[in-house]
């Protein structure tokens, strides 16, 4: 690595720690969402969600917290795993009345591209208000129809019974204490994925369907494999790493077999 990739290596994680610190829940500013385009993806235009890149995003009155600039899935990530999940479902997904369902929505991205891409309707939760409120605002100027709500995944789960073998679930939940130096420790996120999983199969009577989940490139102790034991991991999807081992995105796809 050279001095000049060190050092803006160095200026991502300082600017992480403020958006992830003092800026979690301010409304970032043009120049703040460049810079983090900068930093995070090389170039302002890296950081783009519902098709709008940074530099576009205060004019069109996209809002974006500190913690969602780190926490999104921008564009070329959530494209890919729509692609993805196209690519693997065998039925047209519209012919089978399936959903989608962004349990841990955020600013909605990946939810917005599924429903995009496979001619879905999507349910989405979030449960912080201030991130709900940017997140309804942003999908009302973009004219979405992802249906959000303002809830507990939980709850959010409970008013949606099994559609289709195709239902597709994206969690993403928030990492905190469970993204060390080790890596992400899946079975120790805020709620733990197994947790999740579980709380799904129930939702679903067992019913088969699809997750796809987002992980950082460094899994701590086997906690991906472990989290989804008995179900059959269809695809990984490895973004050209920006950043350095341990601090990009990884994206997994699966499917939660009958129980
Ligand atoms: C990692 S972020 C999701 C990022 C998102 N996929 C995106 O592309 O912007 C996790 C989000 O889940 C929300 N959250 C945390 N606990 C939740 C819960 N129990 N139910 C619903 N949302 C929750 C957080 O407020 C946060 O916005």
């Amino acid at each position: 690595m050279n001095s000049t990739t060190s050092d803006s290596h160095a200026a991502y994680f300082a600017f992480r720690d403020q958006l992830l610190g003092p800026l979690r829940t301010t409304v970032l500013t043009g120049r703040q969402l460049c810079e983090a385009g900068r930093l995070i993806y090389g170039s302002p235009e890296g950081l783009s969600l519902y098709g709008i890149p940074a530099p576009e995003m205060e004019a069109r009155g996209i809002q974006l917290l500190g913690r969602t600039a780190i926490e999104c899935s921008i564009d070329s990530y959530s494209a890919a795993v729509a692609d993805a999940v196209a690519d693997l479902c065998t039925v047209s997904p519209e012919d089978c009345g399936a959903m989608v369902v962004d349990l841990f929505c955020g600013s909605g991205n990946v939810g917005f591209h599924l429903g995009r891409r496979l001619d879905l309707p999507v349910y989405a939760s979030e449960l912080d208000l201030v991130v709900h409120d940017t997140t309804r605002n942003n999908l009302g100027l973009i004219g979405s129809t992802v249906e959000l709500h303002l809830l507990d995944y939980r709850d959010l789960l409970g008013k949606l019974p099994a559609r289709s073998d195709h239902d597709t679930y994206v969690v993403e939940p928030p990492w905190g204490s469970a993204f060390t130096a080790a890596g992400l420790d899946l079975i120790r996120t805020s709620p733990p994925v197994p947790e999740i999983l579980d709380d799904i199969r129930r939702s679903r009577d067992g019913r088969p369907c699809l997750v796809a989940i987002k992980t950082n490139d460094r899994i701590a102790h086997d906690s991906l494999a472990r989290s989804f034991t008995g179900a059959q991991h269809l695809r990984s999807i490895t973004p050209t790493p920006t950043l350095p081992h341990g601090a990009n995105m990884d994206f997994h796809l699966y499917r939660l077999g009958e129980n």
